[in-house]
């Protein structure tokens, strides 16, 4: 027998915890495509290009790949590609991912040096090769034979940024100060790293993504993060949608956090719901080191409805559709 008073309760413990489970999507006049979401404020460039592609219905991973090129290319951005920040022996080393919802074909580079676009790599490595991730020597091999140009990707600032660091050689990775960043039109920092994230849907309703980052400034040499690891930085299935991530990728490697993000939305969570639980498993396994780092997760499920969250206040993303063109800031749970 139905019992109210047992339903009121348990309807109440859920709503308390803030979670909600969907139903599957049933109505395909609401589903909002093409859309291009892109972590931080400077994914609104990368989300223009992206939009080149699949707003005249293109495909979801040449959108991608053409959206995470524009940071890539960019030495003012000193947490991806050119320009970067290097490792503490003045190494700039590269990690990138891309992801194909449509069958879940993925490539991926790791430590990649002078090379700009290590997104165009990983691209190949997917498209070429029957593996799916390349690193170090082997990875700038394939670049080479592929085409690509060795270029020094330690531009003048950073060098100059890692010779000032280089006298107390302290190794203190900042809770995110990137808005404040930002808003002073620099992006990245010598205690702090971002990453660009980018998940899309194209007009056909393939849902893809793509990732790329130099990582954290000053990490040993060999150290890779969360963005190049299919699963933690990137994860993008079709039958259900995409997530990524930005922040301290020790934390989102741990906890496998795209993957798991994207398998709370196949559960029926919403984009922010589900991004909200990966975020509070990496709390609650550990409050107090949480309360040192960021990470923050973005989400989109296959019905063009997204969202975000982050342990701290700070992390925000860039979303293109037909319907807008906006920056929002996600939600988070400590100041
Ligand atoms: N999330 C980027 C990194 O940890 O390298």
């Amino acid at each position: 027998m139905f019992d109210r008073r047992k339903f009121i309760k348990i309807s109440s413990f859920t709503s308390l915890l803030g979670f909600t489970k969907v139903a599957a999507a049933s109505d395909a006049s609401a589903i909002i495509k093409p859309i291009v979401i892109s972590t931080w404020d400077f994914g609104k460039e990368a989300n223009t290009e992206a939009w080149k592609i699949i707003g005249a219905g293109g495909n979801v991973v040449d959108a991608v790949e053409a959206g995470v090129k524009i940071p890539e290319a960019d030495p003012n951005n000193q947490s991806v590609g050119y320009g970067g920040l290097p490792d503490r022996d003045g190494r700039v080393t590269l990690d990138a991912c891309i992801m194909d919802g449509s069958n879940l074909s993925c490539g991926s580079v790791a430590c990649l040096e002078n090379i700009v676009h290590p997104i165009s790599v990983a691209k190949l490595v997917m498209q070429k090769t029957p593996h799916v991730m390349l690193v170090g020597d082997g990875a700038l091999q394939f670049a080479l034979a592929n085409g690509f140009i060795k270029t020094n990707l330690l531009t003048p600032k950073s060098e100059h940024d890692w010779k000032e660091w280089l006298k107390k050689a302290e190794y203190k990775p900042a809770i995110n100060i990137e808005k404040e960043l930002s808003n002073k039109k620099i992006i990245g920092d010598k205690n702090n790293h971002d990453t660009i994230g980018m998940i899309a849907i194209d007009a056909t309703g393939n849902v893809g993504g793509a990732c790329s980052t130099s990582g954290l400034a000053y990490k040993m040499h060999g150290r890779v993060g969360d963005s190049p690891i299919i699963g933690a930085g990137l994860y993008a299935d079709s039958e259900v949608g995409a997530a990524t991530s930005s922040g301290m990728g020790e934390e989102v490697i741990r906890t496998c956090g795209s993957h798991t993000v994207v398998e709370l939305m196949r559960q029926g969570y919403l984009p922010e719901e589900a991004c909200k639980k990966a975020v509070e498993r990496i709390i609650i396994r550990n409050p107090e080191r949480a309360k040192t780092l960021q990470v923050g997760f973005l989400a989109l499920n296959k019905k063009g409805e997204f969202g975000a969250y982050a342990i701290h206040k700070g992390f925000n993303y860039a979303v293109k559709s037909n319907n807008e063109e906006k920056i929002y800031d996600a939600k988070y749970f400590m100041d």
